[in-house]
């Protein structure tokens, strides 16, 4: 990649990052975004254990932010609005070329509202990504980045029909997606490194693995429960890495003695990313309210049942690996009975190099 010159300088571009996808992400296309610009990386703070956010950076390499605006936890407007402000001040004091923001969190959100308001060019990775759902928070956030945004960087051809629904066409790009340029980079060193299965006495297609953090999902008794009575009537072994918003909310709903009852139901601390990796290519299959992991169940090829009415990622139903089943018992068990391996093998992610394209595109411009 050759550097990019703005009026003879290095371009600069301000990234920013907050929750766990996004570091994921950020690093393959932070590591050629470097190579020919200088990057500024800023993370808000939204996630912020050790498990949700250092892990990732140690582990995958990921340069230290720059900023670390060390927001928190809090409501919408407070968590957002607190971002805002900061991420404005240190746009106004390093005025870059362009700033870069990651899929559909309030970090995303405050970002890219932030540029938009200095006028300042925005890349969004993950544009055009819809569920309808407006009830979801993340719905709202992916619409508001992407009609700010001067480059819509889009993973899927749906998501370029999307956009052009809502009548953007004006730089709009299918660039491949970059979870799976991360798929890839790191899937080996999982293999190497990760000792998980050994750690918990796994062996491969022996487990069911199972994450959930969804709002619409932990924040509701009903749709919850129902999510624990069937990983506790399906009789097998489940691996559930605990989200620290689902934690307190089974704790919260009383629902989490039922789990820890249940001794073929193994409840641990969110893993890193390599640990992850090794968990879902191991697994029988995957249960998951979870955008990415739906999609590393579709990379790994591992039959995914969601825990949701509806996905963003369509391509993943469409190609025969997942399968939406909400939250009611039943429906999940039967998903999970049915959950075949389908015979043809399409494959609607691109060609793992997402981040070598958006860069280009980002240069290109320059
Ligand atoms: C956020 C994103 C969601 C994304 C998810 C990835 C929004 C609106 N939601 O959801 O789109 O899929 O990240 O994981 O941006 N908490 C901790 N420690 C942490 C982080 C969170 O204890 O390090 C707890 C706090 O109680 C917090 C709750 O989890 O209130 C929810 O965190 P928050 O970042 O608001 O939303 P997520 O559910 O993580
Ligand atoms: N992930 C992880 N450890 C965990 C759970 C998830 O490393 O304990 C990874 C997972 O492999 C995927 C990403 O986190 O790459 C998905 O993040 P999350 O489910 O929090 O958010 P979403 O993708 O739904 O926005």
């Amino acid at each position: 990649m050759t550097s990019a010159r703005c009026g003879g300088k290095r371009i600069k571009v301000v990234s920013i990052v907050g929750a766990r996808p996004q570091f994921i992400k950020a690093a393959p296309l932070s590591r050629v975004l470097r190579a020919g610009a200088d990057e500024i990386l800023i993370h808000t703070g939204q996630h912020y254990d050790d498990n949700m956010s250092r892990t990732f950076f140690d582990e995958l390499e990921i340069p230290r932010p720059d900023h670390h605006l060390g927001v928190g936890s809090g409501s919408h407007g407070l968590q957002t609005g607190l971002m805002l402000e900061r991420i404005e001040k240190i746009l106004l004091d390093e005025k870059p070329d362009a700033v870069l923001v990651y899929g559909d969190t309030n970090s995303t959100l405050a970002g890219a509202m932030a540029a938009a308001k200095l006028l300042i060019p925005l890349a969004h990775v993950e544009a055009g990504l819809r569920s309808f759902n407006r009830a979801m928070p993340e719905e709202i956030n992916r619409v508001v980045a992407d009609h700010c945004a001067d480059w819509l960087l889009c993973p899927t051809q749906t998501a370029v029909e999307n956009l052009r629904r809502e009548g953007v066409d004006r730089g709009v790009h299918l660039t491949g997606d970059v979870m799976f340029d991360a798929a890839l980079r790191f899937a080996g060193l999982a293999e190497t490194r990760s000792r998980v299965l050994e750690t918990l006495s796994l062996r491969k297609d022996g487990y069911v693995l199972c994450t959930v953090h969804r709002a619409e999902n932990t924040d509701d008794r009903s749709r919850l429960g129902g999510i624990v009575q069937a990983l506790r009537r399906s009789g097998r072994t489940v691996v559930f890495p605990l989200h620290p918003r689902t934690r307190k909310m089974l704790e919260g709903w009383g629902l989490a003695e039922d789990l820890s009852a249940a001794s073929s139901i193994r409840l641990i601390d969110p893993v890193g990313y390599l640990d992850m990796i090794r968990l879902e290519r191991n697994a029988s299959a995957i249960l998951t309210d979870s955008g990415g992991v739906q999609k590393e169940a579709y990379f790994y090829r591992v039959p995914c049942v969601t825990l949701r009415n509806e996905t963003e990622w369509v391509e993943t139903v469409r190609d025969g690996w997942n399968r939406l089943a909400g939250t009611d018992p039943d429906a999940i068990l039967q998903a999970l009975d049915n959950s075949a391996v389908p015979a043809e093998a399409a494959f609607s992610f691109g060609d793992g190099r997402a981040s070598e394209t958006i860069v280009r595109l980002i240069h290109e411009n320059f």
